[in-house]
């Protein structure tokens, strides 16, 4: 096949937010594939908060993107070429990081085939099924080690992960309080999601939310904020509790080291555990997590959501939709149209 691939490519490293002229887009011929390759036109591009981590020449798990590389991204996308005996035209599949791009050329090797289920929709696997219920399940389980009846706390408790993680521990049996900003956001995890509180980071105090709300202490906290958010449940934990570090969002625009917790002294006094974690290295023990994940998605007992900005030239303004907070779901560009 040939034709144009429209792409972002980054043109310098972003200071704070990113700024228009990071990045560009642009229109590259698509080249001829090789041996074994796969030509995927990408559906859908996966959103992070990490993506801003990759524009930044900082200490972090995988290589920054280069300057004038295509952004780095996870996709999944429909077979158009197929040079390899395992994939034919039409098929659905994950391309990994295939990238802020409409084609990716891609060896077969690195490309798997996407495991549909009656019912479930595509953006199912770009979420709930995908790197974000991996992360939720994997951290809660192989870190956070919840007990029934412990307490639970999640930041960023109505986003992708975080929705995802209260609801697991809701079904281990656990009393789940989640912090979330704005009203909205608060009243869905209470009120269809079954936390038993949730905490308004923007309009209350969350350190005075959290006495009132966790009277035993915390277990565990599950932690994608960082900050002064983290210092507030860091400051309620009980002797024995775990801490599954999963991200700081509330440090990513920012340069230099991120703070750690205030005492720290208190991970020695309450012989705390603090485990940071990145879900690429669980993805070897991935079927363990689907294994449970799989059916109370069928099922409906986890609920989840997706928000779908068209088109690829939107990314870098939906981006900064995650350091805002003005999306409903795990956040995503539907890069070309699917019938799936
Ligand atoms: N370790 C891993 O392998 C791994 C994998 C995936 C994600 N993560 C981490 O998990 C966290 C959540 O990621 P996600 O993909 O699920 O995104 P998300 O929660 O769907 O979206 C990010 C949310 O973070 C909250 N937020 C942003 N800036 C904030 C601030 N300054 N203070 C408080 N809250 C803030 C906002 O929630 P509100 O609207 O409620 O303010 C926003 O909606 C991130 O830290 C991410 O880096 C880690």
């Amino acid at each position: 096949m040939s034709g144009m691939n429209r792409r972002w490519v980054l043109k310098r490293r972003p200071e704070g937010e990113i700024a228009p002229g990071d990045l560009q887009f642009v229109e590259t011929p698509i080249p001829a594939l090789g041996e074994d390759e796969v030509l995927v036109r990408n559906l859908y591009l996966s959103l992070d908060p990490t993506n801003r981590i990759w524009m930044s020449d900082r200490d972090q798990y995988m290589p920054p993107v280069e300057i004038g590389d295509v952004m780095r991204g996870g996709t999944i996308g429909v077979v158009e070429t197929s040079r390899s005996e395992r994939f034919k035209a039409g098929d659905i599949v994950n391309t990994g990081l295939g990238g802020w791009q409409t084609y990716t050329i891609a060896p077969a090797a690195i490309v798997s085939p996407v495991p549909m289920i009656p019912g479930v929709p595509l953006t199912a696997f770009m979420s709930v099924l995908g790197a974000t219920g991996l992360t939720a399940w994997f951290g809660l389980m192989d870190i956070g080690k919840p007990q029934p009846g412990e307490t639970v706390v999640v930041s960023a408790a109505a986003g992708a992960v975080g929705s995802i993680v209260g609801q697991i521990a809701k079904l281990k049996g656990c009393r789940v309080i989640g912090i979330a900003g704005g009203p909205e956001k608060c009243a869905w995890l209470t009120r269809d999601l079954g936390f038993d509180g949730a905490i308004d980071y923007k309009n209350e105090d969350v350190g005075d939310a959290l006495d009132r709300l966790c009277p035993n202490g915390i277990d565990v906290n599950f932690e994608n904020v960082g900050g002064k958010i983290m210092d507030a449940v860091f400051d309620r934990m009980n002797t024995f509790g775990r801490m599954a570090l999963c991200g700081m969002i509330s440090t990513y625009n920012d340069d230099g080291p991120p703070s750690g917790p205030n005492d720290f002294g208190r991970i020695l006094m309450r012989r705390l555990l603090i485990k940071g974690f990145i879900i690429i290295d669980y993805l070897p023990r991935a079927g363990e997590a689907f294994a449970e994940l799989a059916p109370w998605v069928a099922s409906g007992q986890i609920k989840w959501k997706a928000h779908v900005v068209d088109g690829l030239e939107n990314a870098v303004d939906a981006l900064g939709r995650l350091f805002t907070g003005d999306h409903d779901g795990k956040l995503l560009i539907r890069v070309s149209p699917s019938t799936i």
